[in-house]
């Protein structure tokens, strides 16, 4: 999807916003690339952008939003990447109160932590506590976060469930699974932006994304700006959302 450039956000109806927005965030390698840089310049170039968007979305009044920071799969990456990132990410973590000051925007980090060095499972904890009565957008960062599974975490709850009698499996419900996932209690996501050009969902968020509007962008992750944002709820305000009605 290529964009035309547009002003302000004034065409936008505010009361139709999307209330979860998921973003897998790509292309931060190739931004470097093409400037010569190292891939880590991407990342931490990535990483502004991020806060950029982050702000515009909570100021636009969008209640929930999930960035795709590090996927399962991402340890297969050079070691030296692997440190970059944990590293970018701790120090957005430790500096949460800063970067986002004022931004009254709460943060979770949602996948499997046992994995993350023990200094990183330390300070998510105090940055969840620190930001936990903030009443502005909810930020999830999917860090170590596989979809697939998330969704066999939530099979073994029920079946243990099932398996002391606690629950019917004939009487399984969507809301079972909901309750199971790292995200229960959020709503779904409504608006899934991918940028670079890739048109995938790389086992990100497979349950909750099931009735979201996709939008996929050209533009590498680092040259997304707020005004891109607007043009991607546009698009999603423009599309007819049915649930499989008619
Ligand atoms: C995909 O680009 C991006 C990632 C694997 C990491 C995303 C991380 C950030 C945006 C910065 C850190 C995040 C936080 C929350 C501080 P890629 O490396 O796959 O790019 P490529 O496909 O061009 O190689």
């Amino acid at each position: 999807m290529f964009f035309k450039k547009k002003k302000d956000n004034s065409d936008i109806d505010m009361n139709n916003l999307p209330q979860h927005i998921g973003v897998i965030m790509d292309g931060n390698g190739r931004w470097a690339k093409k400037r010569g840089l190292p891939r880590s310049a991407g990342h931490k170039a990535g990483a502004e952008s991020l806060k950029k968007i982050v702000t515009e979305a909570n100021n636009m009044g969008v209640k929930y939003i999930t960035v795709y920071a590090f996927s399962t799969e991402n340890w297969k990456r050079p070691k030296s990447e692997v440190d970059y990132l944990m590293n970018l990410l701790m120090d957005y973590l430790i500096n949460a109160e800063k970067t986002l000051a004022g931004e009254n925007v709460r943060i979770r980090a949602i996948g499997s932590r046992k994995e993350l060095s023990e200094e990183m499972q330390e300070q998510i904890k105090k940055t969840e506590k620190l930001t936990s009565d903030r009443t502005g957008i909810v930020m999830n960062i999917a860090l170590n976060y596989g979809g697939r599974e998330e969704l066999i975490n939530a099979a073994k709850q029920l079946c243990k469930r099932a398996a002391a009698g606690e629950l019917d499996p004939d009487e399984l419900r969507e809301k079972d699974i909901d309750d199971n996932l790292y995200t229960a209690g959020q709503p779904e996501v409504d608006l899934l932006i991918r940028t670079s050009g890739e048109q995938r969902l790389s086992n990100f968020m497979l349950w909750q994304v099931s009735y979201a509007e996709m939008v996929f962008v050209n533009k590498l992750w680092p040259d997304f700006k707020p005004a891109d944002l607007h043009e991607c709820i546009r698009i999603y305000q423009g599309r007819g959302r049915r649930f499989g009605g008619i």
